[in-house]
């Protein structure tokens, strides 16, 4: 049997009080949802029904920044009034095969095990398999009924609880998995004579029990990972639980962390041995660490691909650059996007760096600008060099060869080109090329005035 999810994203999270839906906000940087789908994925869905409403266009427009192979798998369904879990799922029934299993995810419960859903997915013959959490807080959420045989009776709502079944710790996750058959058999006998006046999904459990058909439950307490999020409050706990499994999982492959619970990570991470990260560093995208590879704290880096032994000091900002081994990069450097830099190169404060080619050796310590340009290997940038890249319309090159001296307070007026071997002076404007060897300098002749009397402060009325 092959395996089809079906997750519920069509409601519009009222008590999140925002015009975006509730499963487009994010967690570790992505929406709600694309967990979801993603966990989907893991288990091998053939295909995944996604049941929007609230805002589903906005829903379905966003999916398409998912990974082609994941967005390839989806099939869209709309369910027009939320009229209630039940009415949900049943609007995805038309796309489902009867002999496939069917899994059931909510779309605000974004981070569920895989490997505690794989068993769910073998059901029982004709019957359902449910996922209850023992949980310390049960509070809003579906209570599992048992009867005396401790056999699971059925599913009541916080709203629709007794003072005693509110007692109930052990809740419906929400999740199910049952045969397209079953679920198209029963969904439609389910009523919403109820507190919320819903058709609740949660009810399938009570009328297949009566009916005789197999209830399997199995109990978790893993409260954390199958928390749902229904309000900012819980959007921030899921939000922690998520960076904490993924400081955990670093971790446990060798990335030393200062502090766990000071670390985010919005992407993914490949690392190789002995990596450090420092305290309040946040991970976006896709980054790549090479072996031994240094964060010092408060870095943000977005797509970046850091080699060997490189060390980034704190407070440095960088995206979309590749480095290559024996970088040293900051305190408080900014890397622009579409940097390469080679072997050795070192950026140093202050300095902003933004689509250039950095040779190997190369070294501007403090307070520079180098955008659109081209630099060879072994360049000495003095502090407060600055490349005059834009003309008010146009961006424009800068080149400069191998070993060039480029002195303090220098201006690179682009296009330029400085070739190999040549010393700038401090304080120059270069305005066209400067041939290889040679020196440059636009410097005005001191002149000195000697016994000099500075101007006196005249005196108040
Ligand atoms: C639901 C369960 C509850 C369980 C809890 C777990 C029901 C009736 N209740 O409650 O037993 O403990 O989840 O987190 O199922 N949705 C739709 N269409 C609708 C209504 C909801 O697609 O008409 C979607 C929502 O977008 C959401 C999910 O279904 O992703 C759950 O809906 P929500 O209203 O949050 O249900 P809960 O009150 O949390
Ligand atoms: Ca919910």
């Amino acid at each position: 049997m092959a395996l089809e999810v079906v997750i519920l994203a069509a409601g519009m999270g009222k008590r999140m009080h925002s015009v975006l839906p509730k499963v487009l906000h994010p967690v570790a940087g992505e929406p709600l949802l694309f967990h979801v789908i993603k966990t989907a994925c893991a288990l091998n869905a053939e295909t995944v029904h996604v049941v929007t409403g609230h805002g589903g266009e906005m829903v379905q427009k966003r999916c398409q920044d998912l990974d082609p192979a994941l967005y390839g798998k989806l099939s869209f369904h709309t369910q027009k009034e939320q009229l209630g879990t039940a009415h949900a799922v049943s609007c995805a029934m038309d796309g489902v095969k009867d002999g496939n299993t069917v899994l059931v995810l909510y779309g605000d419960t974004p981070l569920p095990d895989p490997a505690l859903l794989e068993p769910l997915t073998h059901v029982p013959q004709e019957g359902m398999n449910l996922l209850t959490v023992k949980m310390r807080h049960p509070f809003g959420y579906g209570r599992i009924v048992r009867d005396a045989q401790g056999q699971v009776s059925h599913i009541v709502e916080e709203k629709d609880a007794t003072e005693s079944e509110k007692q109930i710790s052990e809740v419906n996750s929400g999740i199910l998995a049952a045969s397209g058959a079953t679920l198209k058999h029963y969904l439609p006998r389910i009523g919403n004579h109820n507190a919320q006046g819903e058709y609740y999904l949660t009810d399938l459990t009570g009328i297949m029990v009566a009916d005789g058909r197999t209830v399997q439950t199995t109990v978790t307490e893993d409260e954390e990972r199958l928390a749902g999020v229904n309000n900012k409050v819980q959007l921030a706990d899921v939000e922690r639980t998520c960076q904490k499994l993924r400081a955990r999982k670093l971790m446990e492959e060798g990335v030393t962390l200062a502090d766990p619970a000071r670390i985010d990570i919005r992407g993914s991470v490949i690392h190789g041995k002995d990596c450090c990260i420092d305290i309040n560093v946040i991970l976006e995208g896709k980054v790549v660490l090479g072996d031994n590879v240094t964060i010092g704290a408060g870095c943000v880096i977005r797509n970046c691909e850091i080699g060997d032994n490189s060390v980034i000091s704190p407070y440095t900002v960088m995206e979309d650059s590749v480095l290559k081994v024996h970088n040293t990069i900051g305190p408080f450097a900014r890397l622009r996007p579409g940097n390469l830099l080679e072997d050795e190169v070192h950026v140093g404060n202050f300095v902003e760096v933004k689509k250039s080619h950095v040779g190997k050796g190369t070294k501007a310590g403090h307070l520079s600008y180098l955008g659109d340009s081209e630099i060879g290997k072994d360049v000495n940038i003095g502090a407060g060099t600055i490349t005059c890249n834009y003309d008010g319309a146009n961006k424009h090159r800068t080149v400069v060869g191998d070993d060039v001296f480029v002195g303090s307070d220098t201006q690179l007026v682009a296009p330029v080109t400085v070739e190999a071997g040549a010393t700038i002076g401090a304080g120059t404007t270069v305005t066209r090329t400067v041939p290889a060897g040679s020196l440059v300098i636009t410097r005005a002749r001191p002149r000195i005035i000697e016994n000099y009397a500075r101007p006196v402060k005249a005196k108040k009325e």
